[in-house]
C-alpha cells in the first residue's frame, strides 16, 4: 500500500506563521517588518525622510518628540498616503483618562499605539480602543534601562528578561495585543505560551559596528529577527545615516535573507 505523504493544510499554515513568511497581524511580508522611528524636531524633516524612503519603507513611528509639533496631523497624513503608523505615546494615567485618550486616538485608525504595561492601564486602553483596528502594545521596560536603572526605579530584584516576561504575561492577560521589549528578551518571551503568538516589537536595534547611543539592551537586526521579533523599530541607524535609503535597504536585505 502506498503511504499518503500529503501534509495537512493546517500544518502548512502553522509552519508559515511560525517562520513568519506570512504575517498574522497586519497581512504584511518580511519587507514591511522595519518600523522607521521619525525622531525629528520638526514634521517637515520627518516628512522629508518618509519621502526619501518612498516605495521602500511602509511603516513609520511617531513618538513624543513630534507630538507638540504637529505629530498627530503628520500621523494622519501618513495614513492617508496608505502607510502604516505606530503612535508611540507610552500612555500612563488613571483608567478613566486612558480610556478617553485611547478612544480619541483610535478614531484615526493608527496601526499600533503604546501604553505602559500596567494591567489597569491596558484594560482601560482596550476598552477605549473599542472596535478600532488599532493594536494596543504594552511597554515592558525601556531598552535604555539596565538592572542598575531598575534599582533606581524601585523595581523588584531579578534578571531583566524574567521581569520583562512576567510584565508581558500580565499585559497580555489584561488584553494587550502585543508588547514592546528589547531583543535581549526575545528568546524567553517566545518560549512563553502566552507570548508565543503575540506581536513583539523590538527597539534597541543596532547594526554591527554602529553607535549604541543611549540604548543599553541592544542586538543587530539579524539577531533580533532570528530570535522572533515581529517588528524592528529603528531610528538613528537609519535617519542619521549619510544615505538613509541605503542604510534602510541594507538592513532589509539582511532580514529578507533569514
Ligand atoms: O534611534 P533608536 O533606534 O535608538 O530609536 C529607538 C526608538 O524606539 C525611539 O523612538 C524610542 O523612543 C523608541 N523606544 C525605545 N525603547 C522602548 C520603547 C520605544 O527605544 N522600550
Amino acid at each position: 500500500m502506498t503511504k499518503n505523504l500529503s501534509v495537512p493544510l493546517i500544518d502548512v499554515v502553522l509552519f508559515l506563521i511560525y517562520n513568519r513568511k506570512i504575517d498574522i497581524f497586519l497581512g504584511m511580508s518580511n519587507k514591511d517588518k522595519i518600523i522607521v522611528a521619525l525622531d525629528f524636531e520638526s514634521c517637515d524633516k520627518a516628512l522629508a525622510l518618509v519621502e526619501s524612503l518612498d516605495g521602500y519603507a511602509n511603516f513609520f513611528k511617531i513618538g513624543l518628540g513630534l507630538i507638540g509639533r504637529g505629530g498627530l496631523e503628520l500621523a494622519s497624513e501618513l495614513k492617508k498616503r496608505g502607510l502604516h503608523v505606530f503612535l508611540d505615546l507610552k500612555l500612563f494615567d488613571i483608567s478613566n483618562t486612558i480610556k478617553n485618550a485611547v478612544s480619541g486616538l483610535c478614531e484615526a485608525k493608527f496601526d499600533f499605539l503604546t501604553v505602559q504595561g500596567d494591567p489597569q492601564v491596558i484594560k482601560a486602553a482596550v476598552e477605549g480602543r473599542g472596535k478600532s483596528i488599532t493594536k494596543i502594545l504594552a511597554v515592558t521596560f525601556l531598552t535604555s534601562l539596565n538592572r542598575k536603572d531598575l534599582d533606581q526605579n524601585l523595581i523588584i530584584p531579578g534578571e531583566i528578561d524574567a521581569l520583562v516576561c512576567s510584565r508581558a504575561e500580565k499585559a497580555i492577560l489584561a488584553g494587550a495585543d502585543g508588547i514592546i521589549a528589547s531583543p535581549k528578551e526575545l528568546s524567553i518571551l517566545r518560549e512563553n505560551p502566552l507570548c508565543i503568538k503575540k506581536i513583539i516589537v523590538t527597539p534597541g536595534i543596532r547594526p554591527a559596528n554602529s553607535a549604541v547611543d543611549d540604548q543599553k539592551r541592544v542586538a543587530t537586526p539579524n539577531d533580533a529577527f532570528k530570535m522572533g521579533a515581529s517588528y524592528l523599530v529603528i531610528g538613528r541607524p537609519i535617519y542619521q545615516a549619510k544615505d538613509p535609503l541605503s542604510a534602510y535597504e541594507a538592513i532589509k536585505t539582511q532580514i529578507l535573507n533569514i
